[in-house]
């Protein structure tokens, strides 16, 4: 647990120790990054020493997180992470690109990329011996918490919107946290859970706003970092000299910013360890309808004006983003971009990943839909690496996805009615 030596905060750029702080800045509410003893991890670790352990899960990066292995080995806690990575080679024709992959996040312990997040937030809760841990979610964060917690025997409340997808809200009462439905938005949960955590001493993982959940997220970092040198390998060897040259571009689907954040975090910790030369280009990819960072991409700003936010993919469906600074940043940073994307685009990459057999959540899609833009107006082409993320499984909002497809037909069980419908 030595290499955890504090937080910096990503506004004020005030350093903290370890026990100063929990949540963010007390001076302005920024973000706080968590620091990392850099020099200590350098001086005991090189990369073939981390990508040597046998572990697939994101357990296999210990040494570059903040917290020391969690109770209850071999439970789901300690199978998130590890998500394969599929070359979409059919549908990157379609868009004129060669080199297009996805990572499939919705194969998380339960479907969703939030698993890296509660992961570590869970091992957090026990190193500080809390006894309840609460959160606000869309779903899946709570579903992940949700579960983590029912795998260690943790006490876990989550709040969720009442309008939160009826699977996602099976989920969370399938592993037995106590579950608050809230008559309000995503934000009005969150708000809550914020007082109820001050109020009772309930311990908050509340996305954008505990330190930790980044610091789980940026795992899947450390996996495209360790994918990309084969995979980059490989097409430096196909196509030869010139793509050495293209840097991978990495598509995120962006609600209040913290995946996205933690990806940049990731990279930024290998950068530091000088064990990544260059950072790939992160692409956000919000719905038109809850559109306030990319609002905020655009406008060159670092203030985040809230919207009122409406779109089928619920998981980004976010007034206020509360990560939105260091998510602006990624992408600004990385020379990346934020690409915004219809209801009826995300529904059309619903489908597109369908027949290739992936099957996305709306906000999973969203990533792709992304691309699809992306390819049409140059921001990636031609021989260009790019990576989607799925950030969670279809099966978690069947509602969307009927509306993605054609209804099937029903018929007389005959062979006459099975020849008329041929
Ligand atoms: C499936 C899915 N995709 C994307 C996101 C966006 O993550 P963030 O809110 O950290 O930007 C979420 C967040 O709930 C999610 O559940
Ligand atoms: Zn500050």
């Amino acid at each position: 647990m030595g290499k955890f030596v504090g937080y910096v905060c990503s506004i004020c750029k005030t350093e903290y120790a370890p026990g100063d702080v929990t949540y963010t800045c007390p001076k302005d509410g920024g973000n706080l990054d968590v620091v990392l003893d850099y020099d200590a991890i350098k001086s005991k670790y090189k990369p073939e020493d981390l990508l040597s352990r046998t572990d697939s899960s994101l357990w296999r990066y210990l040494p570059l997180l903040p917290v020391s292995v969690p109770k209850g080995f071999a439970t789901p806690l300690h199978a998130a992470g590890g998500t394969p990575i599929y070359k979409l080679t059919s549908l990157a024709e379609n868009l004129g690109l060669q080199n297009v992959w996805l990572k499939d996040e919705s194969k998380n312990p339960t479907a969703s990329f939030k698993d890296r997040a509660s992961a570590i937030v869970v091992a957090r809760a026990q190193e500080l011996k809390s006894e309840i841990i609460v959160t606000a979610s869309t779903g899946n964060a709570g579903a992940a918490l949700a579960g983590m917690s029912a795998a260690v025997g943790q006490k876990a409340i989550i709040f969720a919107p009442k309008s939160a997808p009826q699977a996602k809200v099976a989920q969370l009462l399938i592993f037995g946290a106590k579950v608050i439905l809230v008559n309000g938005t995503y934000d009005d949960a969150f708000d809550l859970t914020v007082k109820c955590a001050e109020e009772f001493g309930w311990y908050c993982r509340n996305t954008g706003y505990n330190p930790f959940t980044a610091e789980g997220k940026k795992t899947a970092a450390f996996e495209i970092w360790e994918w990309w040198q084969e995979a980059h390998h490989e097409l430096h060897e196909d196509v030869g000299e010139e793509v050495d040259h293209k840097p991978l571009t990495v598509f995120v689907s962006v609600g209040d910013g913290n995946i996205i954040s933690g990806i940049h975090k990731g990279f930024k910790d290998l950068q530091r360890l000088s064990w990544m030369q260059r950072i790939p280009r992160i692409v956000g990819v919000q719905a038109e309808g809850s559109s306030a960072i990319a609002n905020a991409f655009h406008g060159n700003t670092e203030t985040i004006t809230p919207v009122s936010a409406q779109t089928i993919a619920d998981s980004i469906s976010v007034d206020l983003p509360r990560d939105g600074v260091r998510a602006v940043r990624a992408s600004k940073e990385t020379d990346g971009t934020y690409i915004t994307v219809t209801d009826d685009e995300i529904l059309n990459a619903i489908a597109e990943l369908g027949r290739v057999g992936v099957f996305a959540e709306p906000a999973g899609a969203a990533a792709y839909a992304g691309l699809v833009k992306g390819s049409a107006n140059g921001v990636v082409g031609g021989e260009d690496p790019a990576l989607v993320l799925n950030t969670g499984s279809g099966l978690k909002d069947v509602r969307a996805a009927m509306q993605a497809v054609e209804s099937a037909p029903i018929i007389e069980p005959n062979l006459e009615a099975v020849k008329r419908l041929l």
